[in-house]
């Protein structure tokens, strides 16, 4: 009975057309953001060239496109669509291992074209291509691919949290020349009024981002449809027209555009698990939520357990005073020494949650040296791993239960002062002595007999 009602139900909900479906309907549903020129636009006078694309295949597939208009501010939530059934297919997403792996229940199509990169300056400021960009600082949009590879290259950069903020820096001098999506730039430089801002192409291959259209399921029918649809269209020369209308050009006889989806989507896979930024204001900060924060935006520079690599500095031991400080420095950010400002992108609460977890990752201890060992252990206990471990170290989504642990007291020890490379268990021999660490065993055991 309960299989056959699990089977209606799901027979029920909303699902995407299979191309069977979608041939018989003549009809598609297409996700596309209403206020994105020129990709997108709910305006039927400049619908941009997503929107134009997507009826012309549409077209090639028997059907008419019907737009669902959705903010693709948060790309995990307008993907959402798509796995929901609220859509069939989703324009102006990249091609490429990383991001697919991120959402294992969509498929993707070949590209329809690539997006590249401009640099955009004023014209005394004589670009003349990447390698000028180290007389810096250059305007990006933060955590975007011109930002990442500016970064890798080690050049001066200025992080904006959209391609139009970065822009306007140029336009306003604050920035000598910014780094961004060929569409978008072209189009904001047309729309600017200033006549001395030049756009110089850029070629690395590091800048070139495959687009093409996500649907949900493996429906090997609607793939090789998409596919071949978007094949004749390029061949034919139809797709570069259009874009060509939106005064994107043609590189390398390739149609070169860009997107801004929302620019955590492009980060490395293990950064792309997207900024929450839903928390309620006046929230507490949480340690744990603050962990996976840090492992969502700052592990990939700051590095698993916080001791930082290559250009990045290990994060300081905070005292329990240095909140504010950190705080500050992780919502203001140092942009010109390669550390993104993260207000607007993250809350106040959820800096402080980094905070939370960070503190017990990089750890001072707020003891009197001359306190009793078991007294130090106590305090050491509730100031550090009790964060991770929990109040009772029963253990916590992050961290295991030490009330379960079933090696050896000398294993135990040895843990606590060497760490576990690798994870977030950091090696505590410099913070206190193998004495503190053997009455932190003793204080676990204690708090497993009054559990
Ligand atoms: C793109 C790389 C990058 C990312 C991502 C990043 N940081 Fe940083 N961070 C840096 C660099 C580089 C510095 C050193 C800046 C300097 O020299 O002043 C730094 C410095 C800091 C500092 C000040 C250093 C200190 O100990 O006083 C704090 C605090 C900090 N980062 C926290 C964070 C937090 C929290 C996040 C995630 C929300 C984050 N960072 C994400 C690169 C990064
Ligand atoms: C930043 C979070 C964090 C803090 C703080 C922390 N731990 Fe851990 N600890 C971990 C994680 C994660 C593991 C699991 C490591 C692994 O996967 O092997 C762990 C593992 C351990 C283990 C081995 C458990 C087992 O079953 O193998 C012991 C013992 C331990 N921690 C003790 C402590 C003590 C004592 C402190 C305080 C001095 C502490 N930890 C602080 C995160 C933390």
């Amino acid at each position: 009975m309960l299989l056959v009602a699990g089977l209606v139900g799901r027979g029920e909900a909303r699902q995407a057309k299979t191309l069977a479906e979608i041939k018989t309907s003549k009809s598609i549903t297409v996700c596309a953001d209403p206020d994105n020129l020129p990709f997108s636009s709910r305006d039927p006078g400049a619908p941009g060239y997503d929107v134009d694309v997507m009826r012309l295949v549409a077209a090639e597939l028997g059907a008419e496109a019907e737009f669902k208009w959705v903010s693709t501010v948060s790309a995990r939530r307008a993907l959402a669509n798509l796995t929901e059934g609220e859509c069939d297919l989703f324009p102006g997403l990249p091609v490429s291992p990383g991001f697919a792996n991120e959402y294992p229940r969509l498929a993707f199509s070949r590209p329809y074209y690539t997006m590249r990169h401009v640099i955009v300056a004023r014209a005394e400021a004589g670009i003349g291509g990447v390698s000028d960009l180290r007389g810096g600082p250059t305007a990006v949009e933060a955590l975007s691919p011109a930002d990442l590879f500016l970064l890798g290259k080690g050049y001066p950069r200025r992080a904006y949290r959209t391609q139009e903020a970065a822009f306007a820096a140029v336009r306003s001098g604050e920035a000598r020349t910014a780094l961004l999506w060929v569409p978008k730039a072209g189009w904001l430089v047309q729309r600017s009024g200033v006549s001395d801002l030049t756009m110089t192409r850029v070629a690395d291959a590091d800048l070139a981002v495959d687009v093409g259209v996500a649907f949900p399921r493996m429906d090997q029918a609607l793939a090789a449809a998409l596919d071949q649809a978007i094949a004749k269209l390029r061949a034919n020369g139809t797709i570069a027209s259009t874009l060509g209308r939106y005064g994107v050009p043609l590189v390398d006889g390739r149609e070169s555009t860009a997107r801004t989806i929302l620019p955590v989507a492009w980060l490395p896979r293990r950064a792309q698990r997207v900024v929450q930024l839903a928390q309620a204001p006046g929230a507490t900060p949480d340690p744990i939520e603050g962990r996976f924060l840090f492992e969502s935006n700052c592990e990939q520079c700051h590095g698993i357990d916080g001791r930082g690599g290559g250009a990045v500095p290990p994060l300081r031991a905070y005292p329990l005073g240095g909140e504010e400080r950190f705080v500050r420095a992780v919502l203001e950010g140092r942009n010109a020494r390669g550390m993104p400002p993260w207000g607007g992108l993250l809350t106040d609460v959820q800096a402080r949650s980094i905070f939370a977890y960070v503190h017990a990752l990089v750890p001072v201890i707020e003891t009197a040296p001359n306190a009793p060992l078991e007294e130090q252990a106590r305090q050491v206990f509730g100031q550090i791993c009790a964060t991770c471990h929990g109040r009772e170290g029963g253990g916590t989504r992050i961290a295991p239960s030490l009330q379960a642990f079933k090696g050896t007291d000398e294993q135990f020890i040895g843990t606590v002062l060497d760490g576990r490379q690798g994870t977030a268990m950091a090696p505590y021999r410099s913070v206190f002595s193998p004495e503190v660490a053997r009455k932190i065993r003793e204080y676990v055991r204690a708090l497993v007999r009054t559990n």
